[in-house]
């Protein structure tokens, strides 16, 4: 999981069952076209709503919550309501919070502060996601005009809250983290056009010692690889040609069925369907990281060469007292490995600088990572002390400007790395999903296999959505500039 991080070092916006229960049992024709991706989002102007049945909808956090904010939207559109654009046009007003690092949490209860007086307008407002399961009812305490609390392991449970508000319930909650259920949908309403997010592990059985996420997403739960496969056959036969995994740990996929497939399996079963050209996978935790999810990007080219493997701390110290489960030494051995592949496989991470008792002499092992590794990109954090979690009693905070100062250092230190790496790029031919067409004439976005921006010139009328080849001419340290060659 990797939150868009506000001043982090960001080339990268990192950004059914058989046998694990029920699914929710939505139609597509009840999804407004939802999964075609060239269409138009279903959202309506203001004035055209009776303000009955509609419900708007802002995800704060990672690529999980988004995800899951689809999926969200999926479950609402199938109960007959609208998606809106603004609060004001909502009958129903959800929030799917994050609540990683002290701001996102904060930046929440701002939000719900803005909607104090909406309360008299007659409106639900629904806190979801891991302020939710976090706070639980306090939420009603802090913001007694909200009337629903959900966490993401409750998910399964929205219709049937809603249901109760609908029939005069003034206050609903699903806070249960013990399910051995997924959050599963039949279809999704997805927001991207060209990649589609599928979940195939909820929730994260790591212990870190600094994170909130095993509290409020709950134990790891894996998806049966049929069901996974089946999304990909759906979303695929709506025209998406490239998938995102997503997990908090991935690649500590463990397929629930007899089938018992790997994760590595997983990646060349996904890529085996029909249409699919791209398919990428995040967050991969280094302890589950094998030789053989390499051997499955070098045997396959549609599995994208990109891994985000989190590293958090360049020192042992630092990651045992993070209960990262592995060394520094540990953690280069992974790369070594996935440099050793055939293909050149871009490699990003996460680091978190000032962890309680984290010395200058801890701090140069992370700088001196960043030049070992020569990461593609990072996303950087200053620790956020949070509730419940082990690092919270821990002695020796670091003060705040020392988190600062630590957090620029290692971020200079990435861009030094980033223009170097980027410029070495210059000169080669790249195939670029196209995702995004400027306002200025003939200027074009989209990613490379690898995950780079890539910024482009082309005269070709339409190209989103299409893959093309784009010459890099320049680079700057979180992005290519090129020309479209073919
Ligand atoms: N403080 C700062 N950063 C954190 N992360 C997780 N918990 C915290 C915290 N308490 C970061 C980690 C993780 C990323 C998603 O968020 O780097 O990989
Ligand atoms: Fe949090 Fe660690 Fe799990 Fe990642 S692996 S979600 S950092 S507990």
């Amino acid at each position: 999981m990797t939150p868009k991080a506000a001043g982090a070092v960001a080339t990268y916006v990192l950004d059914c069952e058989e046998s694990m229960g029920r699914t929710f049992d939505i139609g597509l024709d009840a999804l407004n076209g939802s999964l075609r991706p060239k269409a138009e989002p279903a959202l309506l102007a203001d004035q055209d709503l009776s303000r009955r049945g509609t419900f708007f909808l802002e995800t704060f956090g990672c690529q999980m919550n988004e995800h899951d904010s689809e999926k969200v939207a999926g479950v609402l559109l199938a109960r007959g309501y609208q998606q809106v654009e603004t609060p004001d046009a909502a009958s129903v007003i959800f929030y799917n919070t994050c609540s990683i690092r002290e701001k996102a949490a904060q930046k929440v209860f701002s939000r719900l502060g803005e909607f104090r007086e909406k309360q008299h307008e007659g409106k639900i407002i629904g806190v979801l996601g891991c302020v939710a399961q976090q706070e639980g009812e306090d939420i009603f305490k802090r913001a007694p005009w909200v009337s629903l609390v959900c966490g993401s392991a409750s998910y399964r449970k929205l219709p049937e809250l809603l249901a109760q508000l609908e029939s005069g319930n003034h206050r609903v909650t699903g806070l249960d983290t013990d399910t051995d259920e997924t959050f599963e949908t039949e279809v999704t309403r997805r927001d991207h056009p060209w990649r589609a997010y599928l979940t195939i592990i909820e929730g994260c059985d790591k212990a870190c010692s600094y994170c909130v996420v095993p509290y409020t997403r709950g134990p790891e739960r894996s998806r049966a690889s049929e069901a996974i496969l089946r999304e990909v056959r759906q979303v695929a036969d709506a025209g998406y040609t490239e998938v995102q995994l997503l997990g908090q740990t991935v690649n500590s996929y463990a397929d629930p069925t007899v089938r018992k497939m790997k994760f590595s399996e997983l990646l060349l079963a996904v890529a085996d369907v029909p249409g699919i050209r791209r398919v990428r996978f995040t967050t991969s935790h280094p302890r589950d990281f094998t030789q053989d999810i390499v051997d499955a990007i070098d045997a396959e080219p549609k599995v994208c060469e990109h891994v985000h493997l989190p590293v958090q701390s360049g020192s042992s110290r630092v990651l045992r007292e993070m209960q990262r489960t592995y060394t520094r030494a540990g953690y280069l051995e992974k790369i070594a490995m996935i440099r050793a592949a055939k293909r050149a496989i871009a490699i990003t991470t996460d680091i978190i600088v000032g962890f309680p008792g984290e010395t200058d002499a801890d701090f140069d092992q992370t700088l001196s990572l960043l030049d070992e590794v020569q990461y593609d990109g990072i996303f950087s954090f200053k620790y956020s002390p949070r509730p419940n979690t082990p690092a919270m009693s821990m002695p020796d905070a670091i003060p705040e400007e020392e988190k600062s100062r630590r957090l620029a250092m290692l971020q200079e230190r990435q861009r030094e790395i980033q223009i170097a790496h980027n410029k070495s790029q210059i000169g080669k031919t790249f195939e670029v999903l196209v995702s995004g067409k400027s306002r200025r004439e003939g200027q074009w976005s989209g990613y490379t296999s690898s995950h780079k921006v890539m910024n482009f010139t082309s005269q070709a009328a339409e190209l989103l959505g299409t893959y093309v080849q784009v010459k890099a001419t320049d680079a700057t340290p979180n992005s290519l500039q090129g020309e479209h060659v073919a």
